[in-house]
């Protein structure tokens, strides 16, 4: 029997990657998901999936979204659909609350109305950044930005049953990301400034997607941490794309937040570095390093003529 998913924001970075995992299709190097079929451990189920862009759901839309859900009887739902504008956020947390709070309580309606497990995806920033180690996932969320309110505001619209996945630093060859903004920089000859006290996961998607359909498909409720492992400041990071691309990496300079001109509307957390621990102690495979995946991304990337 057929495993049928339902994807929200299938076109965006994540979005996309997901839909290719659900496909089968991963790229080369990247991770497979392993998916625990009803026939037997280890066996690898077929799957159905709806992938649902923002133009053909917006789940602030109730009667849509109950429509939707009503209509596919998916037996998962991947709510990755999000307001991801962070600094918009700011000036429109009206928006932001009815898109990633309101919007989640809809699919949350909907997933129990028709019977559908449930995976939200979450963010780094429902932290303030001050914790001098990595995140668990008991520690408490305290959001200092109005995008960090209102994903946390959807996480607790999702009930005990519900998975719900907090990842970082998101890249991937479907979105907008500092990858790609570090290799449009570095196509022109000017120095480039990155900070150096803002420390995270760089997260790669085709091995987030993976890691999402897996939780998804076997069910496992509760609040996972998903990022790759390592982490670093976007100054690392940005040296590692530009030498990953053979460009001198020391042509990025340091700097601080403070020093930013003018500073971003959304206060960013100095530390946002998830702890996989739920993983960890659940005995289920760890997550590549953040090098290998921007490795991959760098290849994929290349591959497509640099689509930047
Ligand atoms: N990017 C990061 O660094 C990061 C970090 C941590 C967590 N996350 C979370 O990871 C998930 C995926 O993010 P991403 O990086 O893939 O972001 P993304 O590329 O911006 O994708 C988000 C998708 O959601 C869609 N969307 C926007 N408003 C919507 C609405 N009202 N209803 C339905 N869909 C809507 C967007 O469509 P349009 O673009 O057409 O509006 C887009 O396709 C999100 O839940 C995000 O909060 C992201």
């Amino acid at each position: 029997m057929k495993m049928r998913f339902m994807v929200t924001g299938a076109t965006g970075q994540l979005g996309s990657d997901l839909v290719d995992a659900l496909a089968g299709r991963v790229p080369p190097g990247g991770t497979r998901c392993s998916l625990l079929g009803p026939a037997g451990p280890r066996s690898v189920i077929d799957v159905e999936t709806l992938a649902l862009s923002h133009a053909q759901l917006g789940v602030e839309d109730r009667p849509s979204v109950l429509n939707a859900v009503e209509g596919f009887r998916p037996d998962v739902i991947v709510h990755a659909g999000a307001y991801t504008a962070v600094d918009a956020c700011e000036a429109d947390p009206d928006t932001a609350f009815k898109v990633n709070a309101l919007g989640t309580r809809n699919i949350v309606e909907a997933s129990q109305r028709y019977g559908a497990h449930l995976v939200y995806v979450s963010t780094d920033y429902v932290f303030d950044g001050t914790s001098t180690r990595p995140y668990r996932e008991w520690d408490r969320p305290n959001p200092r930005s109005v995008y960090g309110a209102s994903k946390l505001g959807g996480e607790m619209e999702c009930p005990p049953g519900a998975t719900v996945v907090r990842t970082s630093w998101v890249c991937g060859a479907g979105g907008n990301n500092m990858v790609k903004v570090a290799l449009r920089l570095a196509a022109g000859e000017e120095r480039l400034k990155f900070v150096d006290d803002q420390r995270g996961s760089p997260t790669f998607t085709a091995d987030l997607a993976a890691a999402i359909v897996t939780l998804g498909a076997e069910r496992l409720r509760g609040l996972f941490h998903v990022t790759n492992s390592g982490d670093t400041t976007w100054y690392g990071f940005v040296r590692a794309v530009l030498k990953c691309r053979g460009h001198d990496p020391e042509r990025v300079e340091p700097i601080s937040t403070e020093s930013l001109t003018p500073p971003r509307p959304a206060p960013r957390p100095a530390n946002s570095v998830l702890d996989n621990m739920a993983l960890r102690l659940a005995g289920l495979p760890e997550m590549p390093p953040w090098e290998e995946g921007l490795d991959r991304l760098i290849t994929t990337l290349s591959g497509e003529g640099a689509r930047l």
